[in-house]
C-alpha cells in the first residue's frame, strides 16, 4: 500500500467540510423560504438535508482530526439568487450536490489503495451523495418524465420549474 499524502488528504476532507457545512447553512435558509401547499413536506425534506449535511460534516471532521490536523471553521461559497420558486432551489441544490460529489470523488483519489477506512469512507459517501443527487433530479423532472434533469438537451429556464409549491 502507498504512502498516505496527509497533507492532501487533510486539504480534500477540509473542501469537504466546508462544503458540507455551507449545506447545513443553505438548506436551512431554503427551509424558510417555501410558501404555498407543498411547504409542510418540502420543507421537513429540507431541513433533513440540513441534518444530514451537519451528520457529514462531523463525520469528516472527525477523520480530520483523526489524521491530527485542524479542522476549518470556514464554510464554502454560498449561492443565494434571491429566486425562491421550488424549482430554482432544487436547482441550486443539485448544482451545489454535484461539486459535493466532485471533492467526494478527489478525496477518493487521493486515498484510493492508501488507506482501506478512508477508502470506505469516500466510498460510502459518494454512493450517499449520488442517491441524493438522483433524488433531487427526480424531484426536478416533469410528472411522467423517465429522462433525467441533468441530462435533459435544454434544460427548462427557470419559470418553467414544476409547480411543486
Ligand atoms: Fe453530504
Amino acid at each position: 500500500m502507498d504512502e498516505l499524502d496527509k497533507e492532501a488528504v487533510v486539504a480534500a476532507l477540509n473542501r469537504i467540510l466546508e462544503s458540507e457545512l455551507a449545506g447545513v447553512v443553505r438548506y436551512t435558509h431554503y427551509s424558510f423560504l417555501v410558501f404555498g401547499f407543498g411547504r409542510i413536506p418540502i420543507v421537513s425534506w429540507l431541513r433533513e438535508q440540513a441534518d444530514e449535511s451537519l451528520m457529514h460534516a462531523r463525520a469528516v471532521g472527525e477523520w480530520i482530526t483523526t489524521l491530527g490536523a485542524y479542522p476549518s471553521l470556514t464554510i464554502g461559497p454560498l449561492l443565494d439568487a434571491h429566486k425562491h420558486d421550488i424549482g430554482a432551489i432544487l436547482r441550486e441544490s443539485l448544482e451545489a450536490e454535484r461539486a459535493a460529489l466532485q471533492l467526494y470523488r478527489d478525496l477518493l483519489s487521493r486515498v484510493a489503495d492508501r488507506s482501506v477506512a478512508l477508502e470506505e469512507f469516500a466510498r460510502r459517501m459518494i454512493e450517499v451523495e449520488e442517491l441524493h443527487q438522483a433524488e433531487v433530479d427526480k424531484m426536478l423532472r416533469k410528472p411522467g418524465d423517465v429522462a433525467a434533469f441533468a441530462s435533459s438537451p435544454t434544460p427548462p429556464p427557470a419559470s418553467s420549474a414544476p409547480p411543486l409549491a
